[in-house]
């Protein structure tokens, strides 16, 4: 699964000098073709609201339990810095987790720096810009081994 915070469905056209200027439609036709290459497919996501972010984790879960997901790869978007029930959601669902974000946090504002969901993340991928999302998805692959 890929999955997508608040405020992705503007790609494209939100500060573009931060996400640079490709839309979340080109973002889900990179990550598609990645996938298929690689012998995958993929369920692409995005919601602004916390409780379908927290039910998507929750049903990647129960797919990732059944043999049929590896993983999510996950822009949280402003919810990086206030969800802790982000950060449940991916321990209590035991949900292998990589963290993405398009512009580099740590080089922002002080309220960016912080993430709840990090401590639960098998990795992060940060300031790569869109290409991240294929790095987080070429490290769930690597770490299935
Ligand atoms: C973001 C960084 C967040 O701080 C911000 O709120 C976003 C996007 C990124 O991809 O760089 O919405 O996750």
């Amino acid at each position: 699964m890929v999955l997508n915070g608040p405020n992705l469905n503007l790609l494209g056209q939100r500060e573009p000098e931060q996400y640079g200027s490709e839309s979340l439609q080109d973002v889900e036709a990179m990550c598609r073709t990645f996938a298929e290459k690689e012998g995958y497919s993929i369920d692409f996501r995005q919601s602004n609201h916390e409780g379908v972010l927290i039910d998507a984790i929750h049903e990647a879960g129960v797919q990732i339990k059944a043999g049929e997901m590896l993983g999510v790869v996950f822009n949280p978007g402003a919810y990086t810095h206030t969800s802790i029930a982000l950060h449940d959601a991916i321990k209590g669902a035991e949900v292998p987790v990589i963290e993405v974000h398009i512009s580099n946090v740590h080089a922002r504002e002080a309220f960016r720096h912080n993430s709840y969901i990090s401590p639960c993340a098998e990795g992060i991928v940060v300031g790569m810009g869109t290409f991240g999302y294929l790095l987080g998805m070429q490290g769930l692959i690597h770490k299935k081994g």
